[in-house]
């Protein structure tokens, strides 16, 4: 298994995040709108961690975008978030180079693991079990994330314990 660092590409910093005064101001500028309707989820999403349904509410009202057209959007996009995430993020590649090294026997034994599926949270809010496309580290595969660490040669054990050992360390439920 080999660990390494998170390039600089998926860091991200308070400064990338919007402020809720940014967001109000966005929203009184698209007052009657139906543009942007993208960039103003990702605002909301930038603030809250996730799209709460008052916000979804709140966007409908200033926009005129229908609350089903916004459900639509935010669900046919994978980088929209209905529910809070968890404290950690598991980022498991299905790109093509891991779903030819078995990424699907990983994601499958971290949701054994975690007893969630696939885009839902733990019960102890640490971890939240994601499938994304190519994660940039295609010889390293297979390869999941986890929060900020990359994780590559994984077999499916060996993203269990991984995932045990960072449980462990959050102090979760084991
Ligand atoms: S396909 Fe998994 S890192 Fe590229």
């Amino acid at each position: 298994m080999t660990f390494e660092s998170k390039n600089a590409n998926n860091s991200s910093t308070d400064q990338d995040k919007p402020d809720p005064d940014f967001f109000s101001n966005m929203l009184e500028r698209l007052a009657g709108s139906k543009g942007n309707l993208i960039p103003l989820l990702q605002c909301a999403q930038g603030i809250y961690g996730y799209l709460p349904a008052e916000i979804i509410k709140l966007i409908s009202a200033h926009t005129g975008h229908s609350l089903s057209t916004i459900y639509g959007v935010a669900s046919f996009y994978s980088q929209f978030r209905l529910y809070p995430a968890g404290k950690l993020i598991i980022r498991v590649c299905h790109g093509t180079a891991c779903h030819v090294q078995n990424a699907n026997a990983i994601g499958q034994a971290l949701q054994d693991e975690l007893r969630i599926g696939d885009g839902c949270t733990t019960e102890d809010r640490i971890f939240t079990l994601e499938t994304v496309a190519c994660l940039g580290c295609c010889s390293l595969a297979p390869v999941m994330m986890i929060g900020d660490e990359t994780f590559g040669n994984l077999t499916p054990a060996g993203a269990v314990k991984v995932v045990r050992e960072i449980r462990k360390r959050e102090g979760g439920a084991g």
